[in-house]
């Protein structure tokens, strides 16, 4: 298997560029299938999350051509209307073809994502609010069997959910009448699915904010534009905690910095600067690191995607911070391989306590999810010796060309085989 090599402690400086982000792009794609014209989407990220996805629609006879981060897909070809739990078993965001796949043929299957190792990560409201348009969902070995024309109808989410409500914004796109959408979610990549959707001739009110009205076309197909996909807020957040793990000057282009607000502001409290010109964010090294409370929620608050970064980095403070993880209730695997470099992290149940200040060692350690791992590199980058992160396909399914951007940045980092 497939690990990486870092060596540290190392510093780091220049510049890299942040690539189109993996949670934007993910719905735009499956949106195709709303689409009576051939769509195309630039700054797609080349990620096995995005490439999972691909291979899921041309399963279900889409045409998919992807090359230089440019995709094009017809889904004028597409006819099969099950997901295969083959295909989504390796990614939990293939339950976004439901909404769509349900709205545009009237009945699909697509398979139950099961748990992941960051929790049980339930569809319910997903199902829920599709039901409340008029579908008839059953569970048959594993998969949800959905079918019915879906009608327009007033839904609130009891939780904010991200994918939860994308799935739901593209089922009202073709539904028959007014849907209404309370506490929906206002992630970046939420807002652009919804921008995406009005330039294709869609009516949708309340873009941005927690409630939205969308007139459904009654299966009427959506003419779409071009397509750009936003910055991957997560992947500059990532880089820039990069760069602060080992208090270095670091700069990061084609960002949002817009985005990033709530990531910057505990990046200054921790006593990290950043300067903001356009689309780059320089980060500047701290005089001291100060210790932080953080606590995961929902857009625009901090984002769990983040959490286990800054856990890292807290690592290096001088005091102790902590991290309050509400939104998914196993998100602290990566606490246990932090245990292993020498950090001392106490959980309890949702709240870790994170004692700055303690040298980091080098060390053997396993990626457990996607954000877990790029936490150990991090880790790694700040730890005296030799690093072997193990289990990196974790990393694979989210950032693009990762050690080339590392080491652009100077970082001693090598993919190796066991
Ligand atoms: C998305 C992101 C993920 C991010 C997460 C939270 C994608 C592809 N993934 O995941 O990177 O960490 O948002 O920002 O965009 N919930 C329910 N019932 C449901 C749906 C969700 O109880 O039907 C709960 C979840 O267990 C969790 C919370 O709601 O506690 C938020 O989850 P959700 O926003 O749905 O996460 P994802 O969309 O899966």
């Amino acid at each position: 298997m497939t690990y990486l090599e870092i060596e540290g402690v190392n510093y780091l400086s220049g510049n890299i560029e942040i690539s189109g982000a993996k949670n934007a792009a993910l719905p735009l794609i499956v949106s195709s299938i709303l689409a009576k014209n051939e769509v195309k989407i630039s700054n797609v990220p080349n990620v096995a999350d995005i490439k999972t996805l691909f291979n899921l629609l041309q399963n279900l006879g889409a045409y998919c051509e992807f090359k230089n981060n440019n995709a094009i897909i017809n889904t004028k070809t597409l006819k099969k209307t099950i997901a295969k739990y083959d295909i989504v078993r390796k990614m939990r965001a293939s339950i976004l073809a439901l909404g769509p796949l349900l709205a545009r043929f009237g009945n699909c299957e697509v398979s139950l994502p099961g748990g992941c190792a960051i929790g049980q990560r339930p569809i319910d409201l997903h199902l829920l609010a599709l039901e409340k348009m008029g579908a008839n969902i059953q569970i048959k070995q594993g998969y949800v069997v959905a079918s019915g024309n879906l009608k327009g109808s007033e839904i609130i989410f009891d939780k904010i959910t991200v994918t939860g409500s994308e799935n739901i914004i593209m089922a009202a796109a073709l539904a028959k009448g007014k849907t209404r959408l309370i506490n929906v979610a206002k992630e970046p990549e939420v807002i652009q699915l919804c921008e995406v959707l009005k330039d294709s001739g869609l009516e949708i009110n309340g873009i941005g904010t927690d409630e939205i009205e969308i007139i459904g076309t009654d299966r009427e197909l959506l003419e779409f534009k071009d397509i750009q996909v936003i910055p991957d807020r997560i992947e500059a957040g990532t880089y820039l905690c990069a760069g602060a793990i080992v208090n270095s000057q670091i700069s990061i282009s084609k960002s949002n910095p817009s985005h990033l607000s709530s990531v910057l502001s505990k990046l200054d409290q921790m006593g990290f600067k950043t300067l903001i010109e356009k689309d780059v964010i320089t980060l500047l090294p701290a005089k001291q690191i100060y210790p932080i409370e953080i606590l995961t929620s929902e857009y625009p608050g901090f984002p769990t995607d983040m959490q286990a970064q800054f856990m890292t980095l807290a690592l290096k403070a001088n005091g102790t911070s902590i991290i309050d993880e509400r939104l998914f209730e196993n998100r602290f695997m990566h606490v246990s391989e932090l245990l292993r470099m020498g950090a001392d992290i106490k959980l309890n149940g949702h709240i870790a306590t994170v004692v700055g200040g303690k040298e980091l060692n080098a060390a053997d350690v396993m990626a457990t999810d996607l954000r877990a791992s790029s936490a150990l590199i991090l880790a790694a980058l700040a730890a005296k010796g030799t690093s072997r992160v193990h289990r990196i396909y974790h990393l694979d399914r989210g950032y693009e060309n990762l050690e080339e951007k590392f080491k652009s940045l100077g970082a001693k980092i090598t993919r190796l085989e066991e």
